[in-house]
Order: structure tokens, then C-alpha cells, then sequence
């Protein structure tokens, strides 16, 4: 065995070297690893007794792609594409033996060999999307000269991966390895020498394309794939450089490809993007727990309440193989809840995203019930009951008698105060709250919220749950409306405030889709249906919210809010939502006037990343980048914009700040600085740290 650098060895096995690569924890192609990879493959072409080179990984995975530690530095030792050129024209076959994720560079790496033996379960893709880039080591050139135009522009717009049997149907993998990867690639490697089979170099195949109807292929991708990547700078130039494929000589193809991905590094939006992908890893860390932190077992969940939410709870743990026991008071409602459940799944059948047989096994492991008693033996008990605090009091006392001694008690309460919930019990240290957004089976964002007296491995176990069921958990501390929510609030506010002054809730609305969000607050509040808290007997008709209320005006369900709806449910404004406004406005003796844009995003923004700052001072949130996964997986904050907390240091927290200061001056307390905001910027730092 030769020692090529800490990162790669190589050994004969008879006529084949074996290339074995070693940078954990995923095999990025670090500079180490580049020149591990080039002096390998060399010595391996030298050795006069190796006929055939196989590249294999050690650890978990293959490649998983290029550093993204290393991008925006200057590249050092081998770039990826020499690599690829050393790999492509080695005089020798070189095989790449794949198991994990060859993600990225990584898998356009295996591209530049000559063959590629995968086993069952290893995944392939190119994921430089999410991270606002394109394939930029030859993946938009090679793969469409392999799989076709149509496969490949789905492969790198999704980013997801593929499994190895589709890519060996596909033609991404010559052979699915049966047993040991390592001696089934050495096997492979001499049947290649052995039958003289050429080396096949993907550069060199331009024929695949030839019939292609390039223009149908980019407007079918343009259907498929550009309602999801509005707003991303990504979605063109990867179109221009995957048709180049079809359009160019190999190497003018590749060229461009280098310049839109060196632009794309270079702008604010992929950077944005790493960021995120970094943030997500860090919320799922949480500085008190060790990997080896205790978690309790849960295999059993019950829930109380078969609601849009409870059942969209529910959903989760069905579809992750989790039996639940679902309780409601009436027998109608949990007839009508678990139907729902029950509809959803078969939705998800219809459109591909389950199989058939998957809805009456997911069904197959529900329990219904009327009787909070059959929660005796379940592991984790999630309260979804009506918000309000005497009703969620009374179930936890309940529950307190009922569950069994270790069950975890979660509410998924969306503003009150989870101390006060767990006090009612005589163990609070098994409380915590487990707040799911609507639709709770879609949106990836749970909040688990820490009480006081919440124990470390109730946190760890719900951190860990979180995972399991495919969500992305951040941990944040007990105030009103935890993160998220109390963060809307003030967006909220402004909201309400600006369509008194002289904006039209529609404006409102334009003024957040245009930067990047699903819809705006009013768009928000339809969908939700106005009449959420709202009491007939108790409305006093003081906000235009009441008013449409008492008008039977309770949003997109009633066909009617602060837009009209036809009957597809598509909005438009309304006349008489106007009018009301405008009379409100006259009645409240405030004077209507034209407000830009600009200052609406502003009203509507800043005063989210100031409630940020003051969430962080408490230490509600650990780190400014869990706000930022909150907003991005909660609420649909443009991935594009890094988050509320990052986007603020883009503009530079001493411009919120100034913003936030003449908005005091004209309008009041309302703006008033949080402290930590006029502390960063007296000190020079930002929210982050990453801008
Ligand atoms: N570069 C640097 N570090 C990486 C990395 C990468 N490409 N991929 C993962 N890591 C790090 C993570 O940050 C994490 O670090 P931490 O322990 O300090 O938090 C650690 O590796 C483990 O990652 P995960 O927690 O994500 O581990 P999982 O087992 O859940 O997932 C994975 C493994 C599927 C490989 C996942 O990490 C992943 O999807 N990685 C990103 C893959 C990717 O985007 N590749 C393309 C890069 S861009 C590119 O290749 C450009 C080229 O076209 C030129």
C-alpha cells in the first residue's frame, strides 16, 4: 500500500490499483483531496503492472460534492476540472466505485471515469441548486450527453438525487455491485481489460444530443420547474448552460458553464443559499447536548385534538411507520378529522409522491379514539386542542393522571406560555412544546420550545424526533409566540397599520411577494380564515379584521375576505374591502396618503428583524441563524435572502437601525431600537457573522 497524502492510498489488487479516498466526514474535494486524487491516479498510470484504476471512497459516502468551505477562496493544488482532465485522459480505464451520495463534484467527477459501478442504495444527484449554483465541473455538459436533455434538466432542477437502480436504468451507472463494492469494482475493472473494452469518455459523445429538440425541452422545463425557482438567478443560466450541451463543442460549452458558475459564487443570492445550508446544520446542535446526550425511546404518539392541525400532526408520524392514537371529544369531528387524514394521503397518492398501498398503511397504523384514557401507554403525548390557555390547562391536568410515568407531554401551542401549561402538572420536567406549522404533513419547520424545568433528554428526544419525522427542529425558549409567530406579530401590526394609512391590502401583499415571499400578511390571514379567535358575541367590529368577520367576510373558506375569491379560489381585490377601509380610515380622522414600496417593506421588515434582535438578547433563540431557519422552513422567507437576521447584515443592521430610528421620530415606540441592534452597530458587528 502506498500512502499518496492523508487523504488517498493506493494498492494493487492484481492488474487494478485501488484508489481509496479518505476526508471525512463526507469526501468533499478539499485541496488535500484533489491531491491525493491527481498524484494517485498518476502513480497509478506509471505503474507499468496496473492495467485498469478503480476509485473508491472510505466512510460513509463517496464524494459529496466540492468543499463548500473552500468556495470564494482562491483555488489552491489542482482545480476539480484539471482533475477531471487527468481522470478523462488517463491512459488507463478508471472506474468509479460508488456508495453513499456522490453529490455535486463528486458525481462529476465520476462522470470524467471511464465507468462507474454503484451499489443498491447508493444516491447520485446534482444538488448545486440549493446552493445557488449550477454544476460547475462539467456536470451540465456531461450528464445531458448521457441521460438526454429532458433527464438531465430534471436532475439538476430538483437537485435531488436518484437512486442507483434508476441511474443504472438511466445509463449513469454501468453496473449495480451485488456484494462488496470494493471486489466487485476490481472484478468489474478486469472484465473491462479483460473483453478490451474502450474507455469511454462522456466528453466525446455529442450524438446523444443530436435529435434533441432543444427549445421543447427548455419549455418543458420552464413549465416544470419555473414556478418553484421564481426569483432565483440560478434557474437562467442553469437553462442557457444545460442546453449549451446540446448547442456547443464540448469545450465551449464547458467554458461557459465555468463563467455562469464563477458569477453565480460570486453574487449575493448562492451565498445566501450556503449560509442557509450551514445554518440548518447548526439549529439541529444544541450546545448543552452531546451526540451521546440520553434520548428517550418513542414509538408510540398520541394526540389530542383531530383538527387541521392534530391530523396534519398525525400525518407525520404515520407516514414516518409511527403508530398514533388520535383523540377528539365528538364523535363527528374525529370521523370528519381522520377522513381528512385519510384524503390528504390519497391526494399524495395521486400526485406520485406516495405509492397506492403506502395511504392504508399509513391509515393502518392510526387508532382513533373518544377517550383520552387510551393515552395511557404512549411514549409522547402532543396536546392540538383549541388555543386557548383554560382549555389547554385543563387537558395537561388530565393528561398528568393518565399518561404513564417517562411519557413526553408536548403541546403544539403557537403563543402561550409552556411553563404555565407544565405547571399544571406534577411533572413539568416531561413538558416541553412541540409547535408544528400548517399544513403541519408539508411545512418542515418545528419549534421545539424548552420550558423552564423541561429536562435535557425530553429536548434531546424531541431534537432527534424532529429529524426522524423529516422536519427541521429548532430549539427556542418560552415568550409569546416563540419565534416565529411573535416575529409575525409585529409584522403583523404594520400590516394593519399601513392599510389605515393609505396602502390597500393587495399593495401590502405585492410589495412581500415581490421580494420573494409565497403571499403577504392579508393573503396569509384569508387563508388561515379570519375568524381564527374571533367571537360573534364578543366582536366589537374595531378592526377591519372584525368587520369582515361580522360581514361573513372570514376569508378564502367563506369564498370572501380582504380579497374576493371565485369559484377556484382565485383572489382579486375587493370594492367594498376598499371602501371599509377607507371608511375606517376617515373614521379613525387618519388622512390617507400614498406610501411607496419602499417604505412598506420597510415598515414591514425591519420592525421583524428588531423583534429578532430582542428574541436573541433574551436568549429565546440560540443563534441569529435559528431565527433565519425558523423564517425560511415556517414561514417561506425567500431562500434566495439568507433569512430576515441575514438579510439585515446584507443591508447592514447600521441601515436598520437609522430606518428604525426616523420611523420612532415620525410614528413612535412602536420602532423603537432593540438594544442589541444599536449594540452591534456601536461595536461594528453584525447578526450573524457571516456577511
Ligand atoms: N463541503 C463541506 N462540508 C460539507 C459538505 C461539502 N460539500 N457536505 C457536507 N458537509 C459537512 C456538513 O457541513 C456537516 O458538517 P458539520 O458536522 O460540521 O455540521 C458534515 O459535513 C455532515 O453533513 P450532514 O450533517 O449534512 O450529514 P448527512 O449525513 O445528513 O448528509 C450529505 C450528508 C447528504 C452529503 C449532505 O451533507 C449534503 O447534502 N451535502 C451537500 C452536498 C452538496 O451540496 N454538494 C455539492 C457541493 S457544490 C459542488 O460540488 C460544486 C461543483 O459543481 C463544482
Amino acid at each position: 500500500m502506498i500512502l499518496i497524502n492523508d487523504a488517498a492510498t493506493l494498492d494493487n489488487d492484481g492488474a487494478t490499483a485501488v484508489l481509496t479516498l479518505h476526508n471525512p466526514p463526507v469526501n468533499a474535494l478539499s485541496r488535500v483531496l484533489r491531491e491525493g486524487i491527481a498524484a494517485g491516479i498518476e502513480a497509478a498510470a506509471a505503474d507499468g503492472a496496473v492495467e485498469a484504476i478503480v476509485m473508491i471512497c472510505e466512510g460513509r459516502t463517496f464524494i459529496a460534492g466540492a468543499d463548500i468551505k473552500e468556495f470564494g477562496k482562491p483555488i489552491e493544488g489542482p482545480s476539480l476540472r484539471e482533475l477531471e482532465d487527468i481522470v478523462e485522459s488517463c491512459p488507463k480505464p478508471v472506474i468509479a466505485a460508488l456508495h453513499g451520495t456522490a453529490l455535486g463534484g463528486g458525481l462529476e467527477l465520476a462522470l470524467a471515469c471511464h465507468y462507474r459501478i454503484a451499489v443498491p442504495s447508493a444516491r447520485l444527484g446534482l444538488p448545486e441548486i440549493k446552493l445557488g449554483l449550477i454544476p460547475g465541473a462539467g456536470g451540465t455538459q456531461r450528464l445531458p450527453r448521457m441521460i438526454g436533455l429532458k433527464r438531465a434538466l430534471d436532475m439538476i432542477f430538483t437537485g435531488a438525487p436518484v437512486g442507483a437502480a434508476t441511474a443504472h436504468t438511466l445509463g449513469i451507472i454501468d453496473e449495480l455491485a451485488a456484494g462488496d463494492l470494493r471486489a466487485e469494482a476490481v472484478r468489474f475493472a478486469s472484465d473491462i481489460v479483460r473483453e478490451g473494452r474502450p474507455q469511454r469518455k462522456i466528453s466525446e459523445e455529442d450524438g446523444r444530443l443530436a435529435g434533441e429538440d432543444v427549445e421543447a425541452a427548455i419549455e418543458e422545463a420552464r413549465a416544470t420547474h419555473g414556478r418553484k425557482m421564481k426569483g432565483f438567478d440560478s434557474f437562467e443560466k442553469a437553462l442557457e448552460a444545460i442546453a449549451n450541451a446540446a448547442r456547443l463543442p464540448f469545450a465551449e460549452g464547458m467554458a461557459r458553464e465555468g463563467e455562469i458558475f464563477a458569477e453565480l459564487l460570486a453574487g449575493a443570492q448562492s451565498k445566501a443559499q450556503r449560509y442557509v445550508f450551514g445554518a440548518t446544520r447548526a439549529a439541529a446542535k444544541v450546545p448543552d447536548m452531546a451526540a451521546d446526550t440520553p434520548t428517550r425511546s418513542v414509538t408510540t404518539v398520541g394526540i389530542i385534538g383531530a383538527g387541521t392541525m392534530g391530523g396534519g400532526i398525525a400525518m407525520n408520524f404515520l407516514s414516518a411507520g409511527i403508530p398514533v392514537t388520535i383523540v377528539e371529544a365528538k364523535p363527528e369531528a374525529l370521523e370528519r378529522g381522520t377522513g381528512i387524514m385519510r384524503t390528504n394521503y390519497e391526494a399524495s397518492a395521486k400526485r406520485g409522491r406516495i405509492r397506492p398501498e403506502d395511504v392504508d398503511r399509513a391509515m393502518g397504523l392510526l387508532s382513533p379514539s373518544l377517550d383520552m384514557a387510551d393515552l395511557a401507554d404512549r411514549d409522547l403525548i402532543i396536546e392540538a386542542a383549541f388555543e386557548e390557555m383554560a382549555v389547554k390547562k385543563d387537558i395537561f391536568a388530565r393528561l398528568d393522571g393518565i399518561a404513564k410515568a417517562g411519557a413526553i407531554l408536548a403541546s403544539n401551542t403557537s403563543y402561550l406560555d409552556i411553563d404555565d401549561i407544565a405547571a399544571t402538572t406534577k411533572r413539568p420536567e416531561d413538558v416541553l412544546g412541540l409547535h408544528f406549522f400548517s399544513p403541519a404533513n408539508v411545512m418542515k419547520l418545528l419549534e421545539v420550545v424548552r420550558g423552564e424545568k423541561t429536562a435535557t433528554d425530553v429536548v434531546a428526544t424531541a431534537m432527534k424526533l424532529g429529524r426522524d419525522i423529516g422536519k427541521t427542529a429548532v430549539l427556542v425558549g418560552v415568550c409569546h409566540g416563540f419565534v416565529g409567530n411573535r416575529m409575525l406579530s409585529a409584522r403583523q401590526r404594520e400590516a394593519n397599520k399601513l392599510i389605515l394609512e393609505g396602502a390597500m391590502p393587495w399593495e401590502v401583499d405585492r410589495v412581500l411577494t415581490d421580494f420573494g415571499l409565497p403571499m403577504g400578511p392579508f393573503q396569509m390571514a384569508d387563508l388561515a380564515g379570519l375568524d381564527l379567535g374571533w367571537n360573534r358575541e364578543t366582536s366589537k367590529g374595531e378592526t377591519i379584521r372584525e368587520q369582515l368577520c361580522e360581514a361573513d367576510r372570514r376569508g378564502q373558506k367563506s369564498g370572501a375576505g380582504f380579497y374576493d375569491y371565485d369559484d377556484k379560489r382565485k383572489a382579486s381585490p375587493s370594492k367594498l374591502v376598499e371602501k371599509m377601509i377607507r371608511a375606517r380610515s376617515k373614521a379613525d380622522g387618519i388622512k390617507r396618503r400614498q406610501i411607496s414600496d419602499e417604505e412598506i417593506l420597510e415598515r414591514l421588515i425591519y420592525p421583524m428583524i428588531n423583534e429578532g434582535a430582542k428574541i436573541l438578547d433574551e436568549g429565546v433563540a440560540l443563534r441569529a441563524s435559528d431565527i433565519d431557519v425558523v423564517w425560511i422552513n415556517g414561514y417561506g422567507w425567500p431562500v434566495y435572502r439568507g433569512g430576515p437576521m441575514f438579510f439585515a447584515d446584507t443591508i447592514g443592521p447600521a441601515v436598520v437601525l437609522t430606518t428604525m430610528r426616523e420611523l420612532e421620530e415620525r410614528m413612535g415606540a412602536d420602532f423603537k431600537p432593540a438594544p442589541l441592534l444599536v449594540r452591534i452597530v456601536e461595536e461594528g458587528r453584525n447578526f450573524t457573522g457571516a456577511v
